[in-house]
Order: structure tokens, then C-alpha cells, then sequence
């Protein structure tokens, strides 16, 4: 294949869950663009047109290389005329009109930032701008009552725009392993969403927590809030509790988005120095292993003592530990920290998780459903229930032809379920 041949001479498949797409790819400009207009499209509730900005640019996102005239997009599926007219402008002029547009316009910014707060959806937002509304400072100045969710999204408003490192990832698994050690030994917990795909950074930190005898899990969450709440690593948490029952008849409610796992979304408490360093500061424990500074990695050993009661050994431990992170980011969130308290610089930072449980018999579908990217599950979804005649879901598979549920023990089995050759997680970045 000589170079510049037209992308079109590969087929590309249709569907984003038949093709690999990794973080990095060649056409970020053009995705960045199509991005922004499905973002608009979706703060203005039009679902439709947001996917199909949406898949458009995870089409483009799956490219092996660069496109650099629109001839080469050529037969290429996914591509509608409106995105295909977007694409032509940026190969043309650098810029899209229709997206500098919407960058620079007053709704689509206000939108971007009420919907910026956790909690906040956009009917509501669309709501408040609509009262003159633009910033979470007019929101605060209002008056507004706002619930629970809102009025922690907006206490933590710059905290929980920053994005969150893998290390801090990593030291937020830390917590989230010693708390469901602690009310369930045995107990497996898994990181999912973007970070296990790859990313190394994310809005949220998100975790699946099963256990191999299946029941074991059941009422599992409240527990593992209350070791979360008792040592003080909760500045919010709403707990849901399981709703999913399976039915002979099959899925009530077939492609739903919603799952009813027992879920909890959080925002945590972690702590962190004035250089970003974590120490963590749980009652019995302060322990490190390793700590960056400007000098370099530099390790010490705590000397640590098991006290807690429900984990059965008395001797010492050390825990894996951690440190998050030097450098640029740690500067940004204590400049953060810094500004978002009258009292001054504090030691420790807000960031979301969201915890879910599953049973070990529904663990693939649940690993599956909740690893992404959204593009991605919706992908699948849609590929089930079209080209398959059946249903998947975070739960579950379902033969609508046999008339049965598909078993699957690993994502790998679910994938052959539907007849698409295995994606790994670092390629569903669709
Ligand atoms: P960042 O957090 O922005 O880094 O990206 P992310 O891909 O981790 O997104 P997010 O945390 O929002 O979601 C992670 C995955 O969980 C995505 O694939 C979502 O589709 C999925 N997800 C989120 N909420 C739900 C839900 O209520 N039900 C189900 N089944 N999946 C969900
Ligand atoms: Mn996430
Ligand atoms: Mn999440």
C-alpha cells in the first residue's frame, strides 16, 4: 500500500464496537470539532444529532491515519452530511464556523458550566439560564433551593472540574480495597470506566465490587459506606440499592441504559499535601511507601499496625500505598484548593467515584457495561439488538430468537456471544 492512497480502500466497519479504537489517534482536530457540536447537541437535549456527531468522530477516531482531504473519506460509513460538512470546513480553513460559533455562544457556555455541577442535568440548567443564570456564582447568588447533590456540586465546583490523575485513581482504590476488606474479606474489586481504558485522567474514578460466593455481595454497599463514612472519606454519597430481577419472559425493559446494580455516587475526601502529595490519614493508619518530590522518588517504610478488627491477622502489613503526583497538577489543585476555601490552602481535595456491586454470576456483562466509553455500550447495544435479535444489558444477554439468557463468565465469552471479534478495554475509546 503506498501512502496517500484514500482511506476507502480499507472497509471500515459500521459499528463501533466491530472496530478497535484506541486513546490516541490521528485526527484529534477534527474530532475535537465534531465533539464540541455533540455536546451542544446533547445540552440541548437533542439525543439524535449528538450521536451521530458522536459517531462520526469516533469513526474518525479509529482512522490509522491522519485525514487530509475530504476525497480520502470516501465510502467511509458513519459520516452524515452535516459531519461530513464539518470535517470539509476544518480540512479547509483550519476551523469550523458552526463550531466557533458555538464555542463563543453565551448559551452553550453557560450550559457547559451549570451542567458543570454535580447534579445538575441539563433541564435544569436550560431552566436557570433561561432565568438569566449563567454562572454557578449567579446560581449561588439566586437563591435557588438546591437538593443535596447540587449544593455539594457546587461547594466542590472547582475541585471536581479538575481532572483526576491515575495516581490519584490508584490512591482512591486504596481506600475503596480497605474499606470492602474490611465489611467483606474475599471480596474483589475492580477499577472500570475510563481509567481502564487507558486514560490518565478522568472526571470521575469509578469501581466494580463482586464477590466469588455469589450472595456474599448482597447489602454490601451500605456497609462499605458506613467504614467510608467513619473515618471520615465522604463528603457526599447516595446509595441505590439493587432493583434487577431477572424474569422468564425476558428483559422488561429491553436496550434501557439504567441498570439497577446497587450503586453509590460519592464524592470522597482525599487527602493530599500542598504539593500534592497524599498522605493518608485514616484513624490507624498513616503509611507511604513511596514519595515523589521534585528530588525524585524517594521511598520510606511505615511501620504500620493492623487495627483493624474485621480483617483476621494481627500481624503487621504494610498496605500498598501511594502518592499522588508532582508537578503541573499538583500546583493546579493546590492553586484550587487555595482559592476555594476563605480559611486558605487545605490538605486535602474533592474527587467523584462511583462504586457499583454486582453479583459474580452478572460481573462480565457488569465489567462490560460500566468500562465504556458510552459511544462504545451504546455501539453494542445497538449491534445486539440489530444485527443479533438480542438484548444486552449491564445485567445480562438475551437471546430474543431462543428465547433465553446467554451465560458468560468473561467479557471475552460476551463478545463471541454476539458474534464480534474481542475488543480489549484500551480500544473501546470510541
Ligand atoms: P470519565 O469519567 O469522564 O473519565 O469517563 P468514563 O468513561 O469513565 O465515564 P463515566 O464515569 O461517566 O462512565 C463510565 C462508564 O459507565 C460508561 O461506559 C457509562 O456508559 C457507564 N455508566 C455510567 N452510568 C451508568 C448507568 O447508570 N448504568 C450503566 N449500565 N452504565 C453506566
Ligand atoms: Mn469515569
Ligand atoms: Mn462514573
Amino acid at each position: 500500500e503506498k501512502p496517500g492512497l484514500e482511506l476507502a480502500v480499507v472497509s471500515v466497519p459500521s459499528y463501533a464496537c466491530q472496530r478497535h479504537t484506541p486513546l490516541l489517534h490521528h485526527n484529534i482536530t477534527l474530532t475535537d470539532a465534531l465533539s464540541i457540536l455533540a455536546e451542544n447537541a446533547e445540552l440541548g437535549e437533542n439525543e439524535g444529532r449528538g450521536v451521530a456527531f458522536r459517531r462520526a468522530a469516533a469513526l474518525l477516531k479509529s482512522l490509522p491515519q491522519e485525514v487530509r482531504g475530504a476525497e480520502q473519506l470516501r465510502g467511509l460509513p458513519c459520516l452524515g452530511e452535516h459531519s461530513l460538512r464539518v470535517i470539509k470546513e476544518v480540512l479547509e480553513d483550519g476551523v469550523s464556523l458552526e463550531v466557533e460559533t458555538t464555542t463563543h455562544s453565551e448559551q452553550f457556555k453557560a450550559m457547559k458550566a451549570l451542567t458543570g455541577i454535580f447534579g445538575v442535568g441539563a433541564k435544569t440548567a436550560d431552566r436557570w439560564f433561561r432565568e438569566g443564570i449563567h454562572t454557578p456564582s449567579d446560581l449561588q447568588r439566586s437563591g435557588h433551593t438546591l437538593n443535596r447533590a447540587q449544593r455539594a456540586g457546587l461547594q466542590y465546583y472547582d475541585e471536581l472540574n479538575l481532572p483526576v490523575t491515575k495516581s490519584e485513581a490508584v490512591a482512591i482504590g486504596q481506600i475503596v480495597e480497605r474499606a470492602v476488606h474490611a465489611v467483606l474479606p474475599g471480596a474483589e474489586i475492580t477499577l472500570i470506566g475510563g481509567f481502564r481504558r487507558g486514560k490518565q485522567t478522568g472526571h470521575d474514578v469509578d469501581f466494580l465490587i463482586t464477590h466469588p460466593d455469589e450472595g456474599r455481595e448482597e447489602g454490601l454497599m451500605p456497609k462499605v459506606v458506613s467504614w467510608l463514612e467513619a473515618q471520615g472519606f465522604l463528603l457526599y454519597q447516595k446509595t441505590t440499592g439493587n432493583s434487577y430481577l431477572e424474569s422468564k419472559e425476558g428483559p422488561a425493559r429491553p436496550a434501557s441504559n439504567m441498570d439497577r446494580f446497587e450503586r453509590c455516587f460519592s464524592i470522597f475526601r482525599l487527602s493530599t499535601d500542598n504539593e500534592g502529595r497524599e498522605i493518608q490519614t485514616g484513624r490507624e493508619i498513616q503509611t507511604g511507601r513511596e514519595i515523589q518530590t521534585g528530588d525524585g522518588p524517594q521511598t520510606y517504610s511505615p511501620t504500620l499496625t493492623n487495627t483493624d478488627p474485621h480483617t483476621h491477622s494481627d500481624s503487621p502489613h504494610p498496605l500498598p500505598q501511594t502518592l499522588v503526583v508532582v508537578g503541573d497538577h499538583a500546583q493546579k489543585v493546590s492553586w484550587v484548593l487555595g482559592h476555594s476555601q476563605c480559611s486558605g490552602p487545605r490538605s486535602w481535595r474533592a474527587v467523584r467515584v462511583d462504586l457499583v456491586v454486582s453479583p459474580y454470576s452478572q460481573f462480565a456483562f457488569a465489567l462490560l457495561g460500566w468500562t465504556g466509553s458510552k459511544l462504545f455500550e451504546r455501539e453494542l447495544r445497538r449491534w445486539a439488538v440489530h444485527e443479533k435479535a438480542m438484548t444486552l444489558s449491564s445485567h445480562a444477554l438475551y437471546d430474543r430468537k431462543r428465547t433465553q439468557y446467554l451465560r458468560a463468565s468473561s467479557e471475552e465469552e460476551i463478545f463471541a456471544h454476539l458474534g464480534l471479534e474481542y475488543i480489549p478495554p484500551c480500544d473501546r475509546n470510541a
